[in-house]
């Protein structure tokens, strides 16, 4: 063979593999609203950055008549490129080829980048659009879940791991993406179940469509599995570029720093009326976190899922910061089981990757009941509790309105080793309500409005945590952002460890 003819094989392979499972599969993936693997990496990694690794890579099973389907790359593009610049490993699945599905040699592409990931210290992206286990291979299909399985397990809390649901994903291929660290998911295309409505039908009886049983709304809003629920394949992938901006390559970095024109000192009058005279009149706690951050911007995380509680991710003076927060325009702020193990797990996230903590609190207590108690809110509660307490990031709080009994320990309170915490003059707390306050200590007693009055001048205000220095500044609201960024820079060299152990042993 001459170089030329050489150089045309190559060509022709390289083709052959990009045309994935033929025409007719890619024209239905574009008439369902979605982008092929290759268009979706495209968009992911900055222009022309990508380096495709085994695209020649074929299966070699034999059974089913599988020898006479061999498709280049298996059915899935793995590689590396730039995301904003920074190195990033990603695979994509090819739905047209096997639907995508999982074969030992399909394993062995995402576990080569894997390694490379974890030897290199740059995060993995998985887009998951994949039947699961290659059904024609069996057990060699399962045993390269597994290997990919334990490679996400050892790359928690050392590179980060985020996972796009792309299509129609079963077995394996939702029980990688939740070992990872966030789950982003598209509208109306994309659908997570361990089995799907056909075996669900035949071994419960049980009649459900995909969307039901799995779409995104089910799982940003009930099962809380999802963190993100996308418009479009194109807001998805936009959602994790985003997402990368404000996490460092690994666990031995700090986030990225983002130039900002915004003033460090800028003053905000409007928040000294912002926290409503009325203790029981719902406020927007995103609008406060808004105000606060560089240019207004907050990446909320887990926005569908326990509205009770916000987090996600805003800069101050260009450093990333996650933000807890007790939502008082829903439940009033109430702490419950899914807003403990929303909270818990960003928490994690955060500490794991270096990123500053914020926690904005006014949390009437945790949620009674026989619903929650059966629940496991005890268990779920202790989630939250120990991810803060555990956490050796820098840690400020800000008490807005209410702090009551339990909740005040929990949301990163001085005791669990919070680095500052602040209160605005709002800011009320107790062990409780003033009215369930009176209701057992003066049971029946005829001066009861005179008692509840009482006990609100006690402890309806800051000042008793402040003069016990469990609050180090009582601060105007206006001026929240200069404090935090301030304090946040007095922190930025903070060291802090937890005693040596194997690892802790969180409430599961
Ligand atoms: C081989 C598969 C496949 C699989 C789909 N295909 N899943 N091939 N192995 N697991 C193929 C189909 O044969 C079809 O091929 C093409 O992909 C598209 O599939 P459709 O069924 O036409 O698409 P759709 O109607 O959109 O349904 C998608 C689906 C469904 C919901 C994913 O295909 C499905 O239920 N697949 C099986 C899911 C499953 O039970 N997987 C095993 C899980 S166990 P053609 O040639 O027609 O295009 C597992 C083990 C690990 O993963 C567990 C770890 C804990």
């Amino acid at each position: 063979m001459t170089f030329d003819e050489k150089l045309d094989e190559l060509h022709r392979r390289k083709k052959e593999s990009e045309a994935g499972g033929g025409e007719k599969r890619i024209g239905r993936q574009h008439a369902e609203g979605k982008k092929t693997a290759r268009e979706r990496i495209a968009l992911l990694f900055d222009a022309g950055s990508f380096q495709e690794l085994d695209q020649l890579v074929v299966h070699r099973s034999t059974d089913f008549g599988m020898e006479a389907q061999r498709i280049a790359g298996d059915g899935v593009v793995t590689g590396y490129g730039t995301i904003g610049g920074r190195l990033v490993y990603a695979f994509a699945q090819d739905f047209t080829v096997f639907g995508g599905s999982l074969s030992e040699t399909h394993a062995a592409k995402i576990i080569k980048i894997m390694d490379l990931a974890m030897k290199n210290g740059a995060p993995i992206v998985g887009l998951n659009d994949s039947g699961g286990a290659r059904i024609q291979e069996g057990v060699v299909s399962l045993g390269g879940y597994a290997d990919i399985f334990l490679r996400n397990t050892l790359a928690s809390g050392v590179v980060p791991q985020i996972s796009a649901i792309m299509g129609p994903c079963a077995g394996g291929a939702v029980y990688s993406p939740a070992i990872t660290d966030f789950i982003l998911m598209v509208k109306k295309t994309s659908y997570m179940f361990v089995t799907g409505p056909d075996v669900i039908r035949t071994v419960t009886h049980e009649e459900v469509t995909k969307e039901t049983l799995g779409g995104a709304e089910t799982h940003n809003q009930i099962s809380g599995v999802a963190h993100f629920a996308a418009e479009s394949d194109e807001d998805c992938l936009a959602t994790i570029r985003e997402l990368l901006s404000f996490v460092p390559s690994n666990n031995m970095e700090d986030p990225p720093h983002a130039a900002t024109t915004d003033d460090p000192n800028r003053v905000d009058d409007h928040l000294n009326d912002f926290i409503p005279d009325s203790p029981n009149q719902p406020y927007e706690m995103r609008d406060l976190i808004r105000t606060i951050a560089d240019e207004d911007h907050f990446l909320e995380v887990h926005q569908h899922f326990a509205r009770n509680l916000v987090v996600g991710f805003i800069r101050l003076n260009g450093h990333s910061v996650g933000v807890v927060a007790n939502q008082p325009a829903f439940l009033a702020g109430v702490l419950d089981i899914n807003a403990s193990r929303k909270g818990a797990r960003f928490v994690r996230f955060c500490d794991a990757f270096n990123v500053p903590l914020l926690v904005l609190e006014d949390v009437p207590g945790f949620l009674p009941g026989t619903d929650q108690e059966y629940g496991g809110i005890i268990i779920h509660g202790a989630k939250l509790l120990f991810a803060l307490a555990e956490a050796t990031v820098p840690k400020i709080t800000v008490i807005t309105r209410k702090a009551y009994g339990g909740a005040y320990c929990v949301m990163n309170s001085k005791h669990i080793r919070a680095d500052m915490n602040y209160a605005y003059p709002t800011a009320e707390i107790a062990v409780m309500g003033a009215e369930g306050a009176v209701n057992i200590l003066y049971k029946g007693a005829k001066d009861r409005e005179s008692k509840i009055a009482e006990y609100k001048e006690k402890f309806a205000n800051p000042f008793i945590a402040a003069e016990r220095g469990y609050v180090d500044e009582i601060i105007e609201p206006r001026f929240t952002r200069r404090k935090l960024i301030t304090a946040f820079a007095m922190l930025r060299n903070k060291r802090d460890k937890n005693p040596p152990k194997k690892h802790g042993n969180i409430p599961l």
